[in-house]
């Protein structure tokens, strides 16, 4: 590298030369040295690519971090401050083992309290044992770079903190966090030109030394015929191309986020939230059917003939608009044929539509009971914190390899478990000779293809 700069006078100053037409002039060792010269810009230039690359690379996988914080881990953790988990930012210095420990932690965070790890138990006590959900799908990358995306979020806010107290005035508007992705593109982009042309370069005076020694080249082939080219760029389109096509057809009908606005807006967090309404008031289904079931309007009613006004906090659709509750419990009114002057019904009313948000393919066999009866599995560990939601949301990918890993990591509850009392007698042996100390779903045959397809 500290070659190239003289190096790059010296060949400016030959072109200059040669368009000059003084090329004459110019003697062969000249032209080999320039040969060479050319070929060290190339190098250098290559160089500098490499040397862009891989930190372009590092800013895409803090976008990464941040990406996956949200879909992952925002709904309960603020880098800075407690929410429905604690803060994030500086933890890994706190929590005994470092990374190591949150990886096991993510992973599976209730498999790191039943071992009886103090600083987990004392966590789960203090948090009013909120369980959080398991991500078995996360490698230990992708948690590096959540926690990478934590630091950054945090050092800023420490940065934009400290500003104002060493001299600044301004008050404490954080610098705005700079997204340098697209200045290292161009810069890769600007020098992979560059590169090309100081290869063309480097050609074109070969021939001219060949040609003044009298050696004959055969006529450049131009790029877009050489076959090198072709087979490099075919070679490379082909890769994308599968890449994108297979991406898009695995995800087709996968739905995550999905945040659809309903007929009315009915919260969750004002029923479940707030007051505090059991999940299964309103969907009885989940504990003894295979569909958890949306309530029907007299359900609503039950409550709210009595309840005709919404005097709670202020709510707002996920945009940012003011939402009136009182105007909502009105359409629930009109849905249910209720009149709340005369008190009573003065019609039949008509269904409300709420729209379907999870939806799994029909080839597969998905039952709530199963989950919630006899696994004994909480609501949030597959609907996220459904009680804090204002418009609910589509929490888990729904997967196949969400439900397998799921069956992979998760210990069933055996010993203590009716519906096992006797059956899978090996297993109660096993656990008694203290050959086995848990059985996952998997063992049960949980991962079997004909367990979940029809
Ligand atoms: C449904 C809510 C929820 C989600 C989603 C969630 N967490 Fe948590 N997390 C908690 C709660 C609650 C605690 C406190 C301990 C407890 O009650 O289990 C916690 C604790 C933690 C801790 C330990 C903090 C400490 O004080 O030592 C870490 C680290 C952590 N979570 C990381 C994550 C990461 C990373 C994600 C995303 C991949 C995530 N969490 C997603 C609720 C959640
Ligand atoms: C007062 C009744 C009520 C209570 C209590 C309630 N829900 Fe709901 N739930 C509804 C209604 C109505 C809908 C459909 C409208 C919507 O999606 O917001 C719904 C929708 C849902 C959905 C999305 C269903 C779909 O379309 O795929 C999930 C998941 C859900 N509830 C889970 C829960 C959980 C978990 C709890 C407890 C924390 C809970 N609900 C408590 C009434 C209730
Ligand atoms: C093991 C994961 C898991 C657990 C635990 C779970 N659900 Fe579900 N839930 C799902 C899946 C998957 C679907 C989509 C089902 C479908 O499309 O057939 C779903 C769909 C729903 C729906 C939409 C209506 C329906 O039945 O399809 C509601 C409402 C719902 N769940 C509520 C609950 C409630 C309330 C609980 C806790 C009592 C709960 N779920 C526990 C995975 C789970
Ligand atoms: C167990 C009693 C109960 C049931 C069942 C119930 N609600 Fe409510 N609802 C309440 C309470 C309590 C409030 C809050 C009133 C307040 O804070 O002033 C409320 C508030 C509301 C609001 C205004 C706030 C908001 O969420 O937008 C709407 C709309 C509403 N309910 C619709 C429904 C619908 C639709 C159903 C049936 C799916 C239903 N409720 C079932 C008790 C209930
Ligand atoms: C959060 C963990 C978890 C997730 C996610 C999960 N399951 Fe399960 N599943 C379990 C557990 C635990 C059991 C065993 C419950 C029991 O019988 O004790 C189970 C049991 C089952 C069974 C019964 C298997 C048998 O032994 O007969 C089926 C079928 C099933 N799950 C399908 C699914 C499908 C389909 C999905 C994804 C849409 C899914 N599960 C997602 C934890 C999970
Ligand atoms: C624990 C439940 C479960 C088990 C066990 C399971 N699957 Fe699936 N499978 C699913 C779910 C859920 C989907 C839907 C995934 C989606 O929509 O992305 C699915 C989708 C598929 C698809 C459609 C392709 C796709 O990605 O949408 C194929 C093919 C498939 N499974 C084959 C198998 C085979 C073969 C096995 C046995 C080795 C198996 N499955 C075992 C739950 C399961």
């Amino acid at each position: 590298m500290r070659n190239c700069q003289p190096r790059a006078l010296t060949l400016w100053r030959f072109l200059e030369n040669r368009s000059s037409t003084k090329i004459q002039y110019v003697s062969m060792s000249d032209l080999s040295y320039f040969g060479r010269t050319v070929k060290h810009l190339v190098i250098c230039s290559l160089t500098a690519c490499m040397f862009f690359l891989p930190l372009h690379h590092a800013f895409a996988d803090a976008q990464k971090g941040k990406q996956l914080f949200q879909q992952n881990c925002a709904q309960c953790h603020n880098p800075l401050r407690d929410a429905t988990g604690p803060a994030l930012y500086g933890k890994e210095n706190e929590v005994p083992g470092g990374r190591k420990w949150i990886y096991n932690w993510v992973h599976n965070s209730a498999a790191v309290i039943a071992s009886g790890d103090k600083y987990a138990v004392n966590l789960f006590n203090q948090w009013n044992h909120v369980q959080m959900p398991p991500f078995p799908q996360l490698t230990t990358q992708d948690i590096d770079d959540i926690l990478d995306y934590v630091k950054q979020v945090g050092d800023e806010a420490k940065q934009a903190a400290a500003a104002p107290a060493s001299g600044g005035q301004q008050g404490a508007a954080p610098a705005p966090a700079s997204n340098n992705n697209l200045l290292y593109g161009i810069i890769t982009l600007v020098l992979a030109i560059v590169a090309l042309i100081l290869l063309q370069v480097n050609r074109s005076l070969n021939r001219m030394a060949n040609e003044k020694e009298g050696i004959e080249t055969p006529e450049p082939v131009p790029f877009y015929r050489n076959k090198t080219y072709i087979a490099i760029v075919s070679v490379v389109l082909f890769l994308m191309a599968g890449y994108f096509l297979t991406n898009a057809a695995v995800n087709i009908g996968r739905q995550q986020n999905y945040e659809p606005t309903q007929p009315i807006f009915y919260s969750h967090k004002v029923h479940a939230g707030i007051n505090q309404i059991n999940c299964l008031y309103c969907h009885a289904g989940a504990e003894k059917s295979k569909h958890a079931m949306i309530p029907s309007q007299n359900i609503c009613m039950n409550c709210h003939m009595a309840i005709n006004s919404y005097s709670g906090p202020q709510l707002y659709t996920p945009e940012g608009k003011a939402v009136d509750g009182t105007a909502e419990i009105q359409k629930l009114y009109s849905y249910a044929g209720w009149d709340p002057k005369q008190r009573k019904y003065v019609n039949a009313g008509h269904p409300i539509q709420w729209i379907k948000i999870h939806n799994l393919p029909d080839f597969v066999y998905f039952s709530h009971e199963q989950h919630v009866a006899v696994g004994k599995i909480q609501c949030q560990i597959c609907h996220g914190p459904i009680q804090n939601m204002d418009v609910v949301y589509q929490f888990s990918d729904l997967s196949m390899g969400w439900c397998v890993n799921c069956h992979r990591t998760t210990k069933v509850h055996f010993t203590d478990n009716a519906y096992y009392s006797n059956i899978f007698m090996k297993y109660h042996e096993e656990l008694k000779e203290g050959k086995i100390d848990s059985v996952t779903e998997a063992m049960l045959g949980g991962t079997e293809c004909q367990r979940c397809h029809y």
